[in-house]
């Protein structure tokens, strides 16, 4: 009786896995025919009603068609998982060698740009390139560089003091004395970096910045050249000649001291809010070394003098791409930083 059950049982499990045309069909009569409450859990439980003689001969029938009917649905599912295997792999073709599609690469930013080909420029002519830091000692950002005690610059207004009496460098002098005391005369030396102000921000002033320092010890320097290195940064910066104005200048840290202005390339000179009307913009700061600058850093001015300068870096860079206002630089705005 069992017997003649569980034939027919497995004849139409075989029909029904055969016409089965999708993989949620196929999972149907799985769970119909082999699942916890389908059709030979069913049979298993009539087998507890037969005679023991009979149990034994049931329970191989039962467990024959159990492995037959598990086989059918392995093959048929492998067949599926194969189609979409092969669907898949049809429809996620691609091709290696193709350039990967909507990546930008990113670009540096104008300042790290102008930055290094500075640097690359100094460095050719045998300049170290030194680094300070931007959280500074008094003694760094002022004293040692002959700044009075009553200077305005010390002011709250003008620095950023932290609680501590240290304060956030004005300018990159401070690297000027760091490398006197590390390298010692004869030095040539550039030290670009970000320096910070407490003033009010327009199209040219910014509270964050970078300038660029540099300096030169050595037995017999003279303004003659000083002003060959800014020539040459400059023509190496804008690849032609700029018309430059050189003005007296006070750094208590220099004497004599300069300031050297740029003819506005935004307006060509007519006038505009970068350089407030008046067709010149100040790049940078320079000047013969304080003997008394060279003193506090150990060096003998009757031995050795020098030029120093602090050049802009920021409006020099305005003035490179004709960027008609200083907020752009730090805006992180994707459609100015895209440009370069
Ligand atoms: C100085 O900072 C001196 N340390 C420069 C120096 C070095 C003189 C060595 C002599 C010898 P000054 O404050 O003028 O100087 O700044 C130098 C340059 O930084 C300026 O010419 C200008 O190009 C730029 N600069 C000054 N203030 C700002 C600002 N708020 N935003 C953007 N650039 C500025």
């Amino acid at each position: 009786m069992l017997e003649e059950q569980l034939s027919a049982l497995q004849a139409e499990a075989q029909r029904r896995i055969d016409s089965a045309q999708t993989p949620e069909e196929l999972e149907k009569v799985r769970i119909d025919v082999l699942g916890r409450k389908g059709a030979l859990a069913e049979a298993s439980k009539q087998m507890a009603k037969l005679a023991p003689e009979q149990k034994a001969s049931a329970g191989k029938l039962l467990n024959s068609v159990k492995q037959s009917l598990e086989s059918l649905f392995e093959t048929k599912k492998a067949k599926y998982d194969d189609e979409m295997l092969a669907r898949r792999l049809d429809a996620e073709w691609l091709d290696l060698t193709l350039p990967a599609p909507g990546v930008r690469p990113g670009t540096l930013h104008p300042i790290t740009r102008i930055q290094r080909e500075i640097e690359d420029l100094f460095t050719s002519m045998g300049f170290a390139v030194l680094d300070g830091p931007e959280v500074e000692t008094e003694y760094h950002n002022f004293d040692a560089l002959n700044i009075p005690a009553d200077h305005p610059a010390r002011d709250a207004q003008d620095t950023f003091w932290l609680t501590d009496g240290h304060l956030l460098r004005t300018h990159t002098s401070p690297v000027q004395i760091r490398g006197m005391k590390k390298l010692g005369p004869p030095l040539r030396m550039i030290a670009p970096g970000r320096v910070f102000r407490n003033e009010e921000v327009d199209a040219s002033h910014e509270h964050t910045f970078y300038q660029l320092e540099g300096m030169m010890i050595d037995r017999n320097v003279s303004i003659a050249n000083l002003i060959y290195f800014m020539k040459t940064m400059l023509s190496a910066v804008f690849h032609r000649d700029i018309k430059v104005r050189l003005r007296p200048g006070f750094f208590p840290f220099v004497e004599p001291g300069f300031e050297l202005d740029i003819h506005c390339l935004l307006c060509g000179g007519s006038g505009c809010p970068v350089c407030k009307q008046s067709g010149w913009v100040e790049q940078l700061g320079c000047g013969l070394v304080h003997p008394n600058v060279l003193r506090m850093a150990g060096i003998d001015p009757e031995q050795w003098n020098g030029f120093a300068f602090g050049l802009g870096l920021t409006r020099l860079v305005m003035m490179r791409y004709a960027i008609d206002d200083v907020r752009w630089l730090q805006s992180g705005d994707l459609r100015f930083a895209r440009q370069f």
